[in-house]
């Protein structure tokens, strides 16, 4: 596929992906690069422009990421944004200061609606700043195109080289006319035609799957999520029966859900392809078995999915490819630095080095979550099963805290099928982020009739969030809370309390391990 593209050059700026997505907002392709990428390798890409991100770095400072100057002669349109407007000026001769205190928030400025970066926006406008450093003098050639009452260059551009920079953040949404900045830029600056569309990316990929793969043969692990599920219906479409998919029961999925992959992907239902179903349910139990510590259930139930794959790819034979739904975010190159690992992610993603394949085929690695949707209800998939929620690869155990038991994984998936039902009827569920009810690891007195009982406690989470990196509790209606309380201890054997988990993200995580 040859797209136009815009190039996000990362110098470590956390709103890297963000610009990104905007820019494929507009229809234009996006990729971000590290800063550390060659100016031959960028040329090689063919880009169409190219946008510096921000940084946390001062231009100044002795281990900060630079590029070369003669990336600014390249011809290609360049837009630096915030560290990135920094450095273009730095880089080319301006004077970038450090102020005593940084501007950061909602700030008012007035732009130059001249400029072809802000045509059709008013003259003032409110932009996010997030700034110690400012640029206190422009580059010849260059001049100022917007102003804050404390920022001197809010805005600098030398049209003529096609170079433009905003000392805020165009990419985040409290910049009121940001999209159409970032609009302008990639339209009238770079004169891109907005060619990147899920229907013709979905089209073309299935033609690229096709003559790729021939009459071979792949292997693909379903896990009924989104990306595997979408990955999955590509490749169908793509090879027909030439597919098999293994779709691992571990007994730690939600109420019912074997039984939909099974009835959407089975041989009863809507696709072309080969569909295997393991129930491995007691195997992941009895290795679960005594174990507590949370990272170590993790790395089993990682461990114990790969082997399960792998007996059954090796019942297969040889394949040529084997298919994952690896998704962008997880294939970005970061600029800068590696955050700390809070918890060892397990996906379908990470497979087995001993699988017999030659070639690994990941038709959604150049795509956002949100594109991946569209490319599902493109082909077809089911609404529901496009936005479902994520669910971890541990499943529920991640949300049963302590030692997994075949006998709390019942306790909590009819919690949950409850919880979610109720979510549903008062018509919350598109509304909230994230939601689902866990198994603490709490067991308390209660008294039921007459009796006296010492049972569960299940835990009720509900979190808005856009990124998954934070989040903020829901407020549900208490009425709502209440009916699912009753409906839990009435309905669920083994749990005498409901707790809702107020806590956000940080200092909580969202799931519970
Ligand atoms: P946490 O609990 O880290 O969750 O705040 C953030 C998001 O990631 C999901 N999650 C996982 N997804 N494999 C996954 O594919 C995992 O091991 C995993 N652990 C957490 C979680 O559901 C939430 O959406």
């Amino acid at each position: 596929m040859t797209n136009e593209m815009i190039i996000v050059l990362d110098f470590g700026g956390q709103y890297n992906q963000l610009i990104a997505r905007r820019v494929r907002e507009c229809n234009v392709y996006a990729e971000v690069c590290p800063y550390t990428i060659s100016l031959d390798a960028i040329k090689a890409k063919n880009p169409k422009g190219i946008i510096f991100t921000g940084g946390p770095n001062s231009v100044y400072d002795e281990t900060s990421p630079h590029y070369e100057k003669a990336i600014f002669e390249l011809g290609i349109p360049i837009l630096g944004i915030c560290y990135g407007s920094q450095l273009m000026a730095y880089t080319l001769g301006g004077d970038v200061k450090t102020a005593p205190v940084s501007e950061y928030g909602k700030t008012d400025i007035e732009i130059n609606t001249s400029s072809k970066l802000f045509h059709g926006i008013d003259t003032k406008t409110v932009v996010w700043m997030s700034h110690t450093d400012y640029i206190a003098a422009v580059p010849i050639g260059f001049s100022i195109t917007g102003q804050s009452s404390v920022c001197p260059v809010a805005a600098m551009e030398d049209a003529s080289r096609n170079l433009y920079a905003t000392q805020f953040h165009p990419e985040v949404m409290h910049t009121v006319d940001g999209k159409k900045m970032i609009s302008n830029f990639v339209y009238t600056i770079c004169g891109c035609k907005g060619d990147w569309r899920m229907d013709s990316f979905v089209e073309s990929k299935i033609k690229e799957i096709r003559e790729k793969v021939g009459d071979r043969k792949a292997l693909c692990a379903l896990s009924g999520g989104v990306d595997s599920s979408v990955a999955a219906v590509l490749m169908s479409k793509a090879i027909g029966k030439n597919l098999t998919c293994v779709f691992v029961d571990h007994g730690l999925l939600r109420k019912n859900e074997g039984d939909e992959v099974e009835a959407v992907f089975g041989p009863n239902g809507n696709y072309e392809l080969n569909f295997i179903r393991v129930n491995a349910q007691q195997r992941f139990y009895d290795k679960l078995a005594g174990v507590t510590e949370p990272e170590k259930k993790r790395k089993i139930i990682g461990e114990e999915f790969i082997r399960v794959f792998e007996e059954e790819a090796k019942k297969i034979g040889a394949v040529d490819f084997l298919v994952q739904g690896t998704i962008y975010p997880d294939v970005i190159e970061s600029g800068l630095g590696k955050s700390a690992v809070i918890k060892s992610h397990h996906n379908v993603g990470g497979l087995p080095d001993c699988v017999d394949f030659k070639e690994i085929i990941e038709p959604l690695r150049q795509l956002f979550k949100d594109e991946v949707r569209r490319a599902g209800l493109e082909l077809g998939i089911p609404e529901y099963l496009v936005y479902r929620q994520p669910f971890p690869g541990p499943g529920l155990g991640v949300r049963i805290v302590g030692e997994v038991t075949a006998e709390k994984v019942r306790i909590v998936q009819d919690a949950d099928y409850i919880y979610r039902e109720e979510i549903e009827k008062a018509g919350l569920s598109k509304g909230i982020g994230q939601y689902f009810a866990a198994l603490s690891n709490m067991r308390s007195v209660g008294v039921m009739g007459d009796f006296r009982t010492y049972d569960y406690a299940v835990v009720l989470r509900a979190v808005n969030t856009s990124d998954f990196m934070t989040a903020d509790c829901t407020e549900i209606p208490f009425e709502v809370l209440q009916k699912c309380m009753n409906r839990i201890i009435n309905e669920v054997k083994g749990v005498n309390r409901v707790l809702y988990d107020l806590t956000s993200k940080p200092p909580g995580t969202i799931e519970l391990e």
